[in-house]
């Protein structure tokens, strides 16, 4: 994830929530605190991928109100956001349909706190043992 995108700055004065921003202002939001956020996610440090799962666990549930914000917003909102979501369906569903990912025995699991802090966030490597799905 990136924690703070891009800054932006006011064409012009605003006001938000009884705050005058003025025109001119730099303007940088905290992706990271958002997708932190307890009151909107619970237990946001635990891996739950059904969370976006829509009732019934029947499909993916993308662009809904909770999701919102990870490509930005607005009229600068990430110009690859269709093409990121295609890319990561296609890559993981080609992975989990092929392959059983394993923590590697005596290896520590991956852990949430254990990334790389750059303009994004990603894991520091971690060791995975990929075992072949068979289907006969
Ligand atoms: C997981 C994948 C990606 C994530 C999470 C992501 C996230 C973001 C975010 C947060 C912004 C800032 C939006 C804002 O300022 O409010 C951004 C901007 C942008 N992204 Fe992405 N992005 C991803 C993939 C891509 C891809 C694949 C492309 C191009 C093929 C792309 C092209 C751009 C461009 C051109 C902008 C600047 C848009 C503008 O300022 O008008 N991104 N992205």
């Amino acid at each position: 994830m990136v924690p703070i995108p891009l800054a932006h700055r006011a064409s012009a004065d605003v006001e938000y929530n009884g705050m005058v921003i003025r025109k001119g202002s730099c303007i940088l939001y905290n992706n990271y605190s958002v997708f932190h956020d307890k009151n909107i996610w619970g237990d946001p440090e635990q891996f739950k991928p059904e969370r976006f799962l829509s009732p019934g666990n029947s499909e993916m549930v993308i662009g809904t109100e909770k999701l919102q914000g990870i490509f930005g917003f607005g009229k600068r909102v990430c110009l690859g956001e269709t093409l990121a979501w295609n890319s990561f369906f296609l890559y993981f569903v080609t992975l989990i349909q092929n392959w059983k990912m394993e923590v590697v025995e005596g290896q520590p699991a991956p852990d949430i706190h254990n990334v790389f802090e750059s303009f994004s966030l990603s894991p520091n490597s971690f060791e995975v043992k990929m075992v072949p799905q068979t289907y006969l």
